[in-house]
């Protein structure tokens, strides 16, 4: 068996697990659509393999991965799959769609996980051979990955690569699962397998990182320092916990710092903004301000900060220039005047593409937020099409009316209509503050016992003309469901994002009602 064609030294793979490690954050769930445009744009910008999910979980997952495979052009498509046949058989079934199609199987191999299925060390191996050999009789290409790596036995470790690369593995990757790891170690674990294990040299080493301790970016690229050529992450670091290395910080680290990390990736990089945009609507977990290369605050122009010195010379400040990640240089004002021309180009501008009808809706938004505030910003114009009301057609449920009064008397109060399942239901309600009043009003009109575990306000400009994005986040029988919205009104924005949520619960619960 030959090294895939793609795998010379210096360059490295990029897998994404956005739509399976990412989408198995509490609260990330994406729909099927949702998962397939992301899957069009990860494949658009040169990923080189993407995990679409895990085919076994569930129909709607199995369904997902098909249609990715089906779509998809230049990416691997890759489906996981635990170290049991039927798991193999279904990732394979969905994965073969694939021009390139890639099984992912895995098992846990620390003490602690060894422990969980109760084998024996040689049990265990005896499992992996099995499980290896039977994916690489369906698949050419195959993943095998020992769950936990970083606190496996160095010994046991070295002697189960060895058989799932005789089993007929043609990536290992090295799990860091509860991001454990810190850079040397993980550094000279990958270099220990290169330099131990037999047939290590025909096969690509990959490295996967939790970023538990914020080491995933840093654990990940001293892996490809020693010899790893495969990075799993997922776009905005999205993942359980703390999440995965983030895709865009090792590609641009790997571009910026090529002087000494002299390695390519196949991304396109001024793709990297839409994607995280898009990522974070759909998974309803905003970016944080200062996050590296995405955040808000990450490109000193952006953040509105126009010092002496960065006048001068933006290199004074930059290490990269935003139209590397594709942000477009100027923050051009909008206003109630600007055409639709206008507004498309801009839009485009941010990452944005859409169809006739789809500007239609979004310029009759545009007027709207027009009318209330004199100058649209670019940031405005992001909230607007990430806001769930510019993407709520198919939602069974939507805020018609809201007013409240509120001042220094309490109790507050909420009127509200909530137009759910096409009819007008209205009530009254009274709280502790403006937004109380109005969930409670939400409560009374929707009964429903899932708790509010996080109600987050951030201003999207400056200004007291400023538009709110509200993030709220909620839980019902363990599942968890986030909402967003934006609107110039805080309370408008904080009922529409609370809309937002109860509506994925109910897609969630018809998900799994019985059929
Ligand atoms: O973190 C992990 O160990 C995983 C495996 C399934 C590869 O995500
Ligand atoms: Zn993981």
């Amino acid at each position: 068996m030959t090294k895939p064609e793609n795998s010379e030294q210096d360059h490295v793979l990029i897998f994404d697990t956005t739509l399976r490690d990412g989408e198995q954050s509490p609260g990330a769930t994406m729909s099927h659509n949702e998962k397939l445009e992301i899957a069009e744009l990860l494949d658009d910008m040169g990923v080189d393999i993407i995990e679409a999910g895990f085919p076994i979980a569930s129909e709607g997952d199995f369904e997902a991965v098909s249609e990715i495979a089906r779509r998809s052009t230049n990416s691997v498509i890759c489906g996981l799959a635990r170290a049991k046949d039927g798991d193999i058989d279904r990732a394979w079934e969905a994965v073969k769609h694939a021009p390139q199609p890639r099984i992912h199987t895995f098992i846990g191999t620390s003490p602690l996980h060894r422990d969980i299925p109760n084998l024996t060390k040689d049990e265990m191996a005896e499992v992996i051979h099995t499980s290896v050999s039977r994916a690489r009789n369906l698949c050419d290409n195959v993943q095998w990955s020992p769950m936990d790596a970083t606190r496996t036995e160095h010994d046991y470790l070295c002697r189960v690569v060895e058989i799932a690369i005789k089993a007929g593995a043609t990536t290992i990757n090295i799990p860091d699962t509860v991001g454990y790891t810190a850079p040397r170690e993980s550094a000279d674990l990958i270099r220990m397998l290169i330099e131990t294990v037999p047939g290590a040299d025909e096969i690509i080493f990959a490295t996967h990182c939790h970023n538990d301790l914020g080491m995933a970016t840093a654990n990940a690229l001293a892996a490809v320092e020693a010899g790893a050529r495969q990075i799993e992450c997922t776009i905005n670091g999205l993942g359980e916990r703390a999440g995965n290395t983030a895709l865009e910080e090792v590609v641009m680290a790997l571009k910026v710092r090529n002087d000494i990390m002299p390695y390519q990736t196949r991304i396109d990089t001024t793709k990297i903004i839409q994607a995280s945009r898009m990522v974070a609507t759909v998974s309803g977990f905003p970016v944080q301000f200062n996050k590296a290369i995405v955040g808000k605050n990450a490109f000193a122009h952006e953040s509105g900060i126009h010092q002496d010195g960065m006048l001068k010379n933006s290199e004074n400040f930059e290490i990269m220039r935003p139209e590397d990640i594709g942000l477009s240089e100027t923050n051009l004002v909008m206003g109630k005047h600007s055409g639709r021309a206008a507004l498309r180009a801009k839009l485009s501008d941010l990452g944005f593409e859409l169809g006739d009808n789809q500007l239609r809706d979004v310029f009759v938004r545009f007027k709207e937020l027009a009318d209330r505030k004199k100058e649209v910003f670019d940031d405005d114009l992001v909230a607007l099409m990430t806001d769930s009301n510019t993407n709520a057609a198919n939602d069974r449920m939507q805020v018609k009316f809201l007013r409240v009064i509120c001042g220094t008397q309490s109790p507050q109060s909420a009127e509200l209509t909530l137009t759910i399942d096409g009819e007008d239901h209205a009530v009254k309600a009274t709280g502790d503050g403006p937004v109380d009043a109005t969930f409670n009003a939400v409560k009374a009109l929707f009964e429903h016992k899932a708790s509010l575990q996080l109600y987050q306000v951030n201003a999207v400009t400056e200004g007291t003309d400023a538009q709110a994005t509200v993030s709220v986040r909620m839980e019902e029988d363990g599942k968890i469901v986030t909402g967003q919205s934006s609107d110039t009104d805080t309370v408008v924005a904080s009922a529409k994002a609370y809309v937002n949520a109860l509506n994925k619960l109910l897609v969630r619960r018809e998900k799994s009602a019985p059929q």
